[in-house]
């Protein structure tokens, strides 16, 4: 699989976003998949992805912790793109045992318990929405953070056994907002209040202007430990 995937990076390397999408849209044809958690990145391909198709799958996973406006633009999207997005829920019974393992916002208290709900909550979730599919499609991008900068257009991810796909791994922040000005897409309203990277609400806070796009996530956390585990960089051995 590796030498597939550094053959498709050098093939796709230089391809316009819009016909690398058409192109493994129709490749993979009910094996792929857009994850949104309706954050900027991901309201751009929503766009691109359901003008090619407006039968592509596109799921988010509902946490069960977002904040009021991603719900609010989670249904401005499926309106204007008169679709129904696909949400994944946690288990009940996992969440159930997790409250009383460590209380509501347990979180807080130690990494191993912000893991465990993140685990909870997104991973396994996630872990469904995956089986079956061969191509999973993310708005990641490497300018995000210290711990995305080596991530490629196409990767292998072992945990899941699926070919990720990033296509916009090389944009910048400006290419992002000028797409979604200029075509009018529907964006979450906490990214005009200091929001630029938008996940629970209670792992969630504004951040100055210019600050670390990623330093409001799970901000009580050195920057190596900011990542939930949706993507991991190396698999642990
Ligand atoms: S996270 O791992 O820290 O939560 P981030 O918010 O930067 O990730 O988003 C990166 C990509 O992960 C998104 O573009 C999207 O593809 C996927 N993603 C993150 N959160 C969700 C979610 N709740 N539902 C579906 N996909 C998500
Ligand atoms: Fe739980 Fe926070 Fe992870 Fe959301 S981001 S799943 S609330 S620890």
């Amino acid at each position: 699989m590796k030498e597939k995937i550094v053959e498709l990076n050098r093939e796709f390397k230089s391809t316009d976003i819009k016909e690398l999408l058409d192109c493994f849209l129709k490749e993979y044809r009910g094996k792929i998949a857009l994850s949104s958690s309706f954050g900027a990145e991901d309201q751009v391909l929503t766009d691109m992805i359901l003008k090619i198709d407006a039968n592509a799958q596109i799921f988010t996973l509902d946490t069960g912790r977002l904040p009021y406006e991603t719900y609010d633009v989670m249904h401005r999207t499926n309106l204007k793109y008169k679709t129904k997005i696909r949400v994944y829920f946690p288990d009940a019974k996992d969440v159930e045992k997790l409250y009383k393992e460590q209380g509501i916002n347990g979180f807080y208290e130690s990494i191993e318990n912000r893991k465990e709900c993140c685990y909870v909550r997104k991973i396994a979730p996630l872990k469904r929405a995956l089986k079956g599919l061969e191509i999973w499609i993310t708005g990641l991008r490497a300018e995000q953070s210290s711990t995305r900068e080596t991530m490629q257009l196409l990767e292998w991810d072992e945990a899941n056994g699926v070919i990720k796909l990033n296509p916009m791994i090389f944009w910048s922040e400006a290419d992002v907002w000028n797409y979604i000005k200029k075509n009018s897409v529907p964006y979450n309203a906490l990214h005009d209040k200091g929001y630029p990277s938008i996940g629970c609400a209670p792992c969630t806070r504004a951040v100055e202007d210019g600050a670390d796009i990623r330093s409001g996530r799970w901000w009580w956390e050195s920057p190596e430990h900011k990542e939930c585990g949706l993507h991991k960089i190396k698999e642990k051995k």
